[in-house]
Parts: C-alpha cells; structure tokens; sequence
C-alpha cells in the first residue's frame, strides 16, 4: 500500500511555483525519509539549508524536532510560512531569509542533530558550515549529490565520518 504524504499539499504548491517560476525550487523527494531519519536520531534541532515552500521543513517539525530552515528567496520562505501555519507547525520552525553561508555562521555550533542541504548542486563551504552546526555524532543529510557542484570534495571532506552514498543523498555522521 503507498505511504500517504501527509505534506502533499506542499509539494504540489512547490511544484506548481517551480512551473511558474522556473526557480528549482523542486522538493526533496521523499518527506517521509527525512522524518523518518530525524525520528531515529531523535532529534531535538534540525538545520535546513534549502526551505522552497516549506515541505521538507513541514516533515521535520513533524518529528517534533524544531527546524532552523534557511532560504535567501523571500517569496520562497513567505510561502513556507502560510504552508507550516497551515498544518499548525509554525511554533517548530524558525525561518531565517538571506544566503546561506551569512545565516550558518550566526547559528550555534555543535549543538544541532540533524542538518540538512538541499540548495541546489552541494558546495564543499555549505556542507563545512552545516557541519559545524551539528553535535558529534549528529546526522548530515546532503541532497543533490547527482548536480555536480562539490560532490568530490565533500566525499573527500567525509571520509573519516560513517557515511552511505544513496546516490542523490548522501548521509554521514559527525564523528566524536
Ligand atoms: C531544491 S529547493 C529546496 C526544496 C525544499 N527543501 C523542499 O523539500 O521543498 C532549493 C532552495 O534553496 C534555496 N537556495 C539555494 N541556494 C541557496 C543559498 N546559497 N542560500 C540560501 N538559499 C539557497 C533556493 O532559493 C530554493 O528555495
């Protein structure tokens, strides 16, 4: 039997903007493995580099985490908050507008569960900040691997963390 999205509302909003627009905003591919992922780090905070209209946001503040979600488009991080208010999640979710790198570096470092990239292709300075945020043993989750960008570099960087290539995603945990 297929898994209800219970945030599919959002990613058809994401969608039909990502038609408008032509921004990229496409959403992640599946919300459910992220909550599901987040779950199983019981994650209290969750970082996001990539909020589009706020639908893998929507599946982390699901957990019951709370997501700090970054995004330099307003009309983007606008939307995320009409979708999150919508499904009564907005008291989860911090909403930070501006590039990406200005915003990590006024996060806390080393105390975050889970962190997330899903810009567009990965740069190594974005999943270097992302990873700064996170506790040791923490969970990166690094989407659009298959874009180009740093991929190299950033498997590089990784290699003294646990880490699984899914091909579009990559997971690692910070080591102790
Ligand atoms: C692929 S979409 C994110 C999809 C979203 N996570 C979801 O599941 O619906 C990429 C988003 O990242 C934002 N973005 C890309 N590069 C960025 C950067 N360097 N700083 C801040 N936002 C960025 C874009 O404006 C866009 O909204």
């Amino acid at each position: 039997m297929p898994i209800r999205d219970t945030f599919a509302d959002i990613k058809t909003a994401t969608l039909a903007h990502l038609d408008e627009h032509g921004c990229g905003c496409y959403p992640y591919s599946s919300g459910s493995l992220l909550a599901v992922l987040a779950a199983t780090a019981r994650a209290g905070t969750v970082v996001e580099l990539g909020t589009a209209l706020g639908y893998s946001a929507a599946w982390f503040a699901s957990t019951g985490a709370h997501v700090h979600t970054i995004d330099r488009d307003p009309t983007h991080t606008g939307q995320a908050r009409h979708h999150l208010a919508k499904h009564r999640l907005t008291g989860r979710v911090t909403f930070h507008t501006g590039e990406g790198l200005d915003i990590l570096s006024t996060l806390a470092t080393g105390g975050a569960d889970v962190a997330f990239f899903d810009g567009y292709a990965p740069t190594a300075a974005a999943v270097d900040a992302l990873g700064a945020t996170l506790r040791p043993g923490g969970l990166l989750i690094a989407a659009n691997m298959t874009l180009g960008g740093d991929a190299g570099a950033i498997h590089g960087r990784l290699a003294d963390w646990w880490h699984a290539d899914l091909g579009e995603t990559l997971l690692a945990v910070k080591p102790h």
